[in-house]
């Protein structure tokens, strides 16, 4: 049976070269399509390589266990473990060429996130974590941040892809946090977002419609960080495959959880 650490150690070698490759080919992007026929739900012949190349990096160590990758599906073959794969997290940031996407793979054991890695190739940050291991950014061990009180707290969210079927639902909550937060950013990239709160640059997050790839190692950094991580009922069972996600650094969850549960 893999050490958590031997689990993370592939995960990061292929989270940095997959991310190595984003970062070679910014301003590349030839092919882009529209997922579900959903206008503004992109994906490029980027997102799709990437994908394979971790993949491969995956398979060449752990040929058994199943995948479940954002753009090729489910891999099948009935292992106690699955591995997680978002190969480009902030596509329409990357398809303009705006600076802010990663790579991010969680790995899965018996339903758990054991191991995960956030790659920002521009920055040149990996963001690491192991179940009961601590959180890292380049090595160095990562905390939350200590605020304690909405109005001192810097949050950031993110729109889904489907909001033009109900933008109300999704401004209502926006517009409630606006005079209650010290800020409100929206950045693009969910992996990303979580990995800002697990490091204490950020506060809380919080967003609708997730998917697991968008959120697996994310959700194992916060939580390793020292921070909380629910749905918008305050449950943080099975939190990887329930769309809505509530992350922060603990000290604000409560009063967070009260503002969205009045919206
Ligand atoms: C998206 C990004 C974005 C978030 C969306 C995600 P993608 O992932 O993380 O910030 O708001 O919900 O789907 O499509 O760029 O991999
Ligand atoms: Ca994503
Ligand atoms: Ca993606």
């Amino acid at each position: 049976m893999p050490h958590n650490t031997d689990l993370l150690a592939v995960a990061q070698a292929a989270a940095a070269e997959a991310g190595a490759f984003l970062k070679y080919n910014i301003g590349n992007v030839k092919n882009i399509e529209r997922k579900q026929g959903e206008e503004t739900n992109l994906v490029t012949e980027i997102d799709k390589a990437s994908e394979r190349l971790i993949i491969d990096i995956v398979r060449r160590t752990y040929p058994d266990h199943d995948i479940l990758g954002e753009e090729s599906g489910a891999h099948d073959a009935r292992s106690e473990y699955r591995w997680i794969i978002d190969p480009l997290d902030g596509t329409t940031n990357y398809t303009h060429g705006l600076p802010f996407f990663c790579v991010t793979i969680g790995v899965e054991h018996r339903g758990e996130i054991v191991a995960g890695a956030v790659f920002d190739p521009v920055a040149g940050e990996m963001f690491t974590a192991t179940k009961g291991g601590g959180a890292f950014l380049n090595g160095l061990p990562i905390r939350v941040s200590s605020s304690a009180v909405l109005i001192e707290s810097l949050l950031v969210t993110g729109f889904p892809y489907n909001v033009k079927e109900n933008p109300g639902r999704v401004t209502e909550r926006f517009v409630a946090f606006l005079p209650l937060a010290q800020g409100i950013r929206r950045l693009g990239s969910a992996a990303l977002d979580l990995a800002y709160v697990a490091c204490g640059r950020l506060d809380g997050y919080w967003e609708v419609f997730l998917h697991p790839w968008d959120k697996a190692a994310g959700v194992l950094l916060v939580k390793e960080a020292g921070g909380t991580v629910t749905n918008f009922s305050g449950d943080e069972r099975d939190i990887i495959h329930d769309p809505n996600t509530l992350a922060t650094n603990g000290r604000i969850h409560g009063a967070m959880l009260d503002v969205i549960k009045r919206t």
